[in-house]
């Protein structure tokens, strides 16, 4: 994870970096720091956030239109200062940031200390740094020069930027594994580099994305790509489309709640000009493109991690439901691992709301090796996933910058449902008229979740404040509901630290149900469509124990509401679409609760939003 800025230009580089590093501090927040290049060569950095660094650098020498910063998500060393980035090599002239891991460090630590070198840090970025000034010392080489050599003895996945001390006007960075984008100013000669264009898009809309294996120095006010085999290469210019407001908070008091607030939107651009409700029409192009493939697919495989596995396994359902075509869902961790079989005829579908996942790479460039087409479902454009994919689909949902995933989730489902419909269409197995309901029903959904956040909102707050100091929770769906009870348990914990578990309803008689007394809250989402009898006997169940139900329930419900202990109602969809409604309450609830305990909501401990380490 961790999160890298850089400025180089005419105008002083503080005020970037730090207001850089306080948009990417959602991909770490362990500790904080930056280096200024004025002459001299400054170093600030501490543990804790962007705001300590700010208190740290208060009333010290700020000048320097030469700059570096990185906020972190510790991998190797505690999270202290000592082990903050940047990282200064032997002499103290070169200072360096990295998001990513060196593999090899400890094979090039101890090689750099039998020649007398000394580390201050325990981490592995601190070796890089060394390495460089070696190489280019030994070679006599130029900077640029150097940073090359030492990336070709490198195992690992890494975003660089270094300065150095005696080479003011150079800036080099690099990309393996890890994200890049360099900003473009009007203003000749001023770059902004980033772990993504957050930090940017408020100087420059005009960026390029680097590639592995890339090099970018900015020397003398010009910017030149090469690779690390010395190949020159001509960098690809893009116009960025993120607009600043989506980056504040907009009034809301986390991004957290503004990005729930914001899913009748995000759910309708998800699947804007995608389809046709009148006329049963598809336009996504990736099906199009793909339509001879889609009809002879035997399997589709899906990877993703967290919250989008989740959505993962709502677009099994789907996808068997209407296309009917076997769908496996994996962790992306354990797909690598196992050494899963896969073929040239697989589909591989990964989702990711970042696009950068490292399970999920990792997962992917296995699948594309061996033959296998893979797709992409991701919020991030110009992010690695999509950019490695055959074909793809972005999810539009805007920038979500709150940790825990929330508007991702329900744009990942909508777009698995067109899917889902597309791929049944192409292979005729379904009928027109299921398919014009199906579409009717999609189309309302927008307006449905634009009514039911005002209609449950004051009720999750009054429902938290009951449940603000409960230890534990169950949560239980069934069918669709199923990855939705997975997900309402993984929303709590991430962000209110309080221990929750998702389970198939009926899976809770096979042993959770130990766990069941009068302490234990169990939310049930119990709606119309989703066999709603069998979940109401596992209501019994619970209540027979004493347990408290806070249960989902179809506007209008009367059985379940009548015995559950608070209930949420939700408007009546159809069955394969309620995830797109049930969540929502789900997420209401745990942000409340988080809140009420005094949670950093946006930022909890020990998480990361863009999980680049495997
Ligand atoms: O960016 P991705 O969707 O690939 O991220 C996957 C998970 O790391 C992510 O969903 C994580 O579980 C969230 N914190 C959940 O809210």
């Amino acid at each position: 994870m961790c999160g890298i800025v850089a400025y180089y230009g005419p105008d002083e580089a503080y005020d970037f970096l730090i207001k850089g590093l306080q948009r990417l501090e959602y991909r770490g927040y362990d500790s904080a720091g930056i280096a200024l290049l004025n002459g001299d060569l400054r170093v600030y950095k501490n543990k804790g956030k962007v705001a300590e660094l700010e208190a740290t650098a208060k009333g010290k020498n700020l000048s320097g239109n030469r700059g570096i910063g990185h906020t972190r998500w510790a991998t190797h060393g505690e999270p202290n200062t000592v082990n903050a980035h940047p990282h200064l090599s032997q002499s103290g002239d070169i200072a360096l940031i990295h998001n990513g891991i060196i593999e090899n460090y400890a094979t090039l630590k101890k090689v750099l200390i039998e020649r007398g070198h000394e580390f201050k840090s325990d981490t592995d970025t601190e070796v890089l740094t060394h390495l460089i000034e070696e190489i280019k010392d030994k070679e006599n080489v130029d900077l640029l020069e150097a940073v090359r050599l030492a990336l070709n003895e490198v195992v690992g996945a890494y975003a660089i930027v270094i300065l150095s001390k005696n080479d003011p006007n150079t800036l080099i960075a690099a990309r393996k594994g890890s994200p890049l984008v360099v900003g473009i100013s009007e203003q000749a000669g001023e770059f902004f580099l980033a772990s993504d264009a957050t930090p940017i898009v408020e100087y420059t809309k005009t960026v390029t994305y680097i590639n592995d294996n890339e090099i970018v120095a900015i020397q003398d006010g010009e910017m030149t790509v090469k690779t690390i085999d010395n190949e020159a290469i001509s960098p690809f210019i893009q116009e960025l489309k993120i607009s600043l407001d989506a980056l504040e908070k907009g009034g809301y008091e986390h991004f957290m709640l503004k990005e729930i607030f914001e899913q009748p939107k995000s759910i309708y651009d998800s699947m804007r000009g995608r389809f046709d409700p009148q006329n049963l029409n598809f336009a996504m192009q990736s099906l199009t493109e793909y339509a001879s493939k889609i009809k002879n697919l035997d399997r589709i495989i899906i990877v993703a991690c967290g919250t989008s596995w989740h959505a993962g396994l709502v677009g099994e359902y789907l996808i068997e439901e209407f296309g009917r075509i076997p769908v496996e869902v994996e962790y992306a961790s354990e797909f690598r691992y196992r050494n899963p079989i896969i073929t040239e005829d697989d589909l591989v579908i990964a989702i990711s709301q970042s696009g950068e996942t490292a399970d999920t790479l990792a997962a992917l460039e296995m699948a594309k090796e061996k033959g296998a087409t893979i797709y992409g479902i991701c919020n991030v454009v110009g992010s690695s996933i999509p950019r490695m994919t055959h074909a793809g689909a972005y999810t539009h949902a805007g920038p979500e910058i709150g940790v825990a995933s929330t508007k991702a989730f329900t744009a990942q489902v909508s777009v698995l449902t067109l899917l889902a419909l597309g791929i049944a269409d192409i292979r005729g197995k379904i009928a027109r008229e299921r398919l014009r309901e199906v579409f009717a029903e999609l189309d309302t959904i927008p307006q449905k979740v634009e009514e039911l956040l005002q209609s449950c909102n004051e009720k999750c707050k009054e429902i938290a404040a009951a449940y603000v100091d409960a230890p534990n929770c169950l949560y239980l769906g069934r069918g669709y509901n199923f990855p939705v009870a997975l997900e309402g348990a993984l929303k709590l914990k991430e962000i209110s630290y309080i221990h929750a578990e998702g389970y198939p309803a009926a899976e809770m008689k096979h042993g959770p149900i130990a766990l069941i007394d009068e302490n234990m809250p169990v939310v049930v989402i119990a709606t119309k469509r989703n066999y709603y009898e069998k979940v109401l006997s596992n209501i019994q169940e619970v209540k027979a124990r004493k347990g408290k139900i806070i249960a989902v329930v179809t506007e209008g419900d009367e059985k379940v509401s009548e015995i559950a202990d608070h209930y949420i109602e939700i408007p009546d969809t159809e069955d394969c679409l309620t995830p797109l409604l049930a969540t929502i309450p789900l997420q209401l609830l745990s942000y409340y609760i988080a809140v009420m305990r005094g949670c950093n909501v946006d930022q909890p401990r020990n998480l990361a939003k863009s999980v680049t380490v495997e």
